[in-house]
């Protein structure tokens, strides 16, 4: 599977969030990587409880940020947040039964939802609180 590469197309113009996707990026790539090396599923495990906790970070600072500026999008990106997490846990409680679970399909999903979202709903808040920011 190829790899993640951010650029400009998915800045939202707001440094500090174009800082945590990249670093999103990052994290689903060392995913990749370690599927690709066949590593041990402890590293895949531990790798994605690092990824989980990145994004609840992520999401909240997102979400603060939004509704401290009154954004109208909130609920729909908070909605999107938690859809996202909820499958996040899933496949982590799957892994850690040991379940006949595909990582390809789970990096194919985590990949799609990253590229989706920064590129889709992500660019919306953009312009509304770049100005209110910087
Ligand atoms: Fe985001």
């Amino acid at each position: 599977m190829q790899l993640l590469a951010w650029d400009k197309r998915f800045s939202v113009g707001i440094r500090e969030f174009d800082q945590h996707h990249k670093i999103l990026f990052e994290m689903i790539n060392s995913l990749i990587i370690a599927k690709e090396e066949n590593s041990d599923p402890h590293v895949i495990k531990n790798t994605l409880g690092q990824l989980h906790m990145y994004t609840i970070f992520h999401f909240t600072a997102e979400e603060s940020m939004m509704q401290y500026f009154n954004y109208d999008g909130l609920d729909e990106q908070v909605e999107e947040h938690a859809k996202l997490l909820k499958q996040v846990e899933d496949y982590t409680l799957r892994l850690e039964r040991n379940e006949d679970l595909s990582v390809a399909e789970l990096l194919e999903f985590l990949a799609g939802w990253l590229l989706d979202h920064t590129l889709g709903p992500d660019m919306l808040y953009g312009p509304f609180l770049r100005h209110r920011v910087e």
